[in-house]
């Protein structure tokens, strides 16, 4: 079906390319809240539709749909209630197959996401395994265990759950069910076969319809060893078995599930991909990233990392060893729907304590917002100019900063309630965006937005920066369309170190310098492609990247650069 529809669409050239993701830059849309068709607040499947050409003008290869399928927003949709259906708030299967369509009539791939670590509590699973005696095969799906105590009024183990409190919750039997994030979101039993077969159906169902890949929610946490006597908390912590295992995570036997996973993937033409969220040590990556498991893997460390030079080289070549060592490409974020963004990130202080940040409003310390969007874009031009995918986040385009200031009764993020008012959680990286400069929700939709947007947003709307060569947006831009033109093999081979300096060349004579330190240092030689803020003129400033290319390539660019 998958190439039926591709051929009905003229668009037989994206069906043609195998690598297609091995240097993609990938659009990460949170589908609540980047547009809204219908005013009610809430971002939708067609509001998404309706911003196709944006999305063909900023030059993103693919998307990726954060979960858009019915669910009660326990967890902001990784709480599914229906892994094979459209929450009917926010658009159809119809409308899903429209924005497929429409997506790959502009050239622009779609990754949605699959969250198979658990279900949420209104899955029909999970309403029959509590109607369900204890013991019986519909508890089986979950993990179930007998309480403590004589009637079972005690939890099994004293383990906490992610976004706070105990993991296990009472049925009222004397039975209590795991669940490592919220209460609404019960851990799925993996090593149950109808598990097991039940992802590969979805899996084809979504393939079917012309997805081109997918992105793996906790891929790390699906297979566990449940064997009593259970740990502790304090034992799980304490890192894991003697022989250097975890109970919980990343264990070797959840690479028996991506194998049957990749088999299904390779069904189709081209096979499908997926990129694995997956929060394991770097030299464990590869195993989720190679060919015959998931094929790819994210890689958070530039997002963890410091604003420090040393620190970026060193991710750099570590994490393109371990792509080689996959036969992968590497994966390149700073930010996405679960953390502070980076251009917030980086007005702060290396080493501050995002969490207590937070929680204190976003004041103290306070942001030096000049230098963190200066540095945020610096860093983004630095990834772009590397081999391998990068992975975008809604917003990031506009320099949109962390809401950090949402009143408390706006909250909704799980992880609010959770921790007893003590953690802030993730909404301020997940508000609606700006679309105009104006309007209720500054053309979000015709309505208030489901989280609200504080009045700077209106300097960041795409209309007051798609006509602005300075802006944030048109700087995006020109980075995937000259990234575009020079992207060729995934090799890189470093300039000479030196301190404060990351400086790296490129097939074809591409090169990307960029400036940590406090002072300028010389550009190296070379026509200026970009830069990411104001040149100095022969110098390059503090906190600023630039791509050079050697003068004699000029006559064979497009004119795209003013
Ligand atoms: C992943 C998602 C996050 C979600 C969690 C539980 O980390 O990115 O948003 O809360 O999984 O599904
Ligand atoms: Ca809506």
């Amino acid at each position: 079906m998958a190439e039926a529809v591709a051929e009905a669409l003229g668009v037989e050239e994206l069906a043609a390319d195998d690598a297609w993701w091995r240097q993609a830059v990938v659009y990460q849309i949170y589908p609540r809240s980047f547009a809204d068709s219908n005013g009610d607040g809430i971002g939708d499947l067609p509001g998404v539709a309706s911003q196709v050409s944006y999305l063909r003008d900023l030059g993103v290869d693919a998307v990726w749909l954060s979960p858009f399928y019915p669910s009660a927003l326990a967890d902001g949709g990784y709480d599914v209630d229906d892994y094979r259906a459209v929450d009917p708030r926010i658009g159809t299967l119809e409308e899903f197959d429209d924005l497929v369509a429409t997506l790959h009539r502009a050239g622009i791939r779609v990754v949605v996401d699959i969250v198979p670590n658990h279900t949420s509590n209104r899955h029909v699973w999970f309403r029959e395994a509590l109607a369900a005696p204890s013991g019986s095969a519909a508890r089986d799906r979950y993990i179930f265990r007998r309480g403590r105590g004589p009637q079972g009024e005690e939890p099994p183990t004293d383990w906490t759950a992610s976004f706070g409190g105990p993991a296990w919750e009472p049925v009222g039997d004397g039975d209590w069910y795991l669940h490592l994030f919220a209460p609404e979101q019960p851990d799925l039993n993996w090593a149950n076969q109808q598990v097991r077969t039940d992802f590969l159906t979805t899996l084809r169902f979504w393939a079917d319809r012309g997805v081109d890949g997918f992105r793996v929610d906790v891929a790390h946490m699906l297979a566990k060893d449940l064997s009593e006597p259970l740990p502790s908390q304090a034992e799980l912590t304490a890192g894991g078995l003697p022989d250097g295992t975890h109970r919980l995570h990343d264990r070797d036997e959840v690479h028996e599930i991506y194998r049957e996973w990749r088999a299904v993937f390779n069904e189709y033409h081209p096979p499908r991909t997926a990129v694995a969220e997956a929060w394991v040590p770097a030299h464990r990556r590869p195993r989720y990233a190679s060919a015959d498991g998931l094929g790819q893997a994210f890689n958070f460390d530039l997002l963890q990392a410091d604003w420090d030079a040393a620190a970026f080289r060193r991710i750099i070549e570590e994490n393109l060893e371990l792509a080689r060592a996959s036969g992968a490409s590497s994966t390149w974020v700073f930010s996405n729907h679960d953390v502070v963004r980076h251009a917030t990130r980086y007005a702060l202080p290396n080493g501050t304590d995002l969490r207590a940040w937070l929680l204190g409003g976003g004041v103290d310390p306070q942001p030096d917002k000049e230098q963190g969007l200066l540095r945020a874009r610096a860093a983004t031009l630095l990834a772009l100019a590397l081999p391998g995918s990068a992975y975008l986040y809604q917003g990031e385009e506009l320099g949109l900063f962390e809401v950090a200031d949402l009143p408390a009764e706006a909250l909704q993020d799980p992880t609010w309630i959770r921790s007893n008012g003590t953690e802030r959680g993730r909404d301020g990286c997940r508000v609606p965006l700006p679309w105009t400069a104006s309007g209720p929700s500054f053309g979000f939709g015709e309505g208030a937005a489901h989280l609200p947007q504080p009045p700077e947003f209106a300097g960041h709307a795409v209309e007051a920066q798609a006509a602005d060569p300075a802006s944030t947006l048109a700087f995006y831009r020109r980075a995937l369309a000259e990234r575009r033109r020079l992207q060729t093999d995934e090799s890189l081979e470093w300039d000479a170190e030196r301190p404060d300096v990351v400086h790296f060349h490129r097939p074809g004579g591409w090169a990307c310098v960029t400036n940590f330190g406090d002072t300028p240092v010389p550009l190296p030689s070379g026509r200026v492609v970009l830069a990411s803020g104001p040149l100095d003129g022969v110098q390059l400033p503090p906190d600023t990247t630039a791509w050079l290319e050697p003068e004699g390539l000029l006559q064979e660019r497009d004119d795209i650069t003013d």
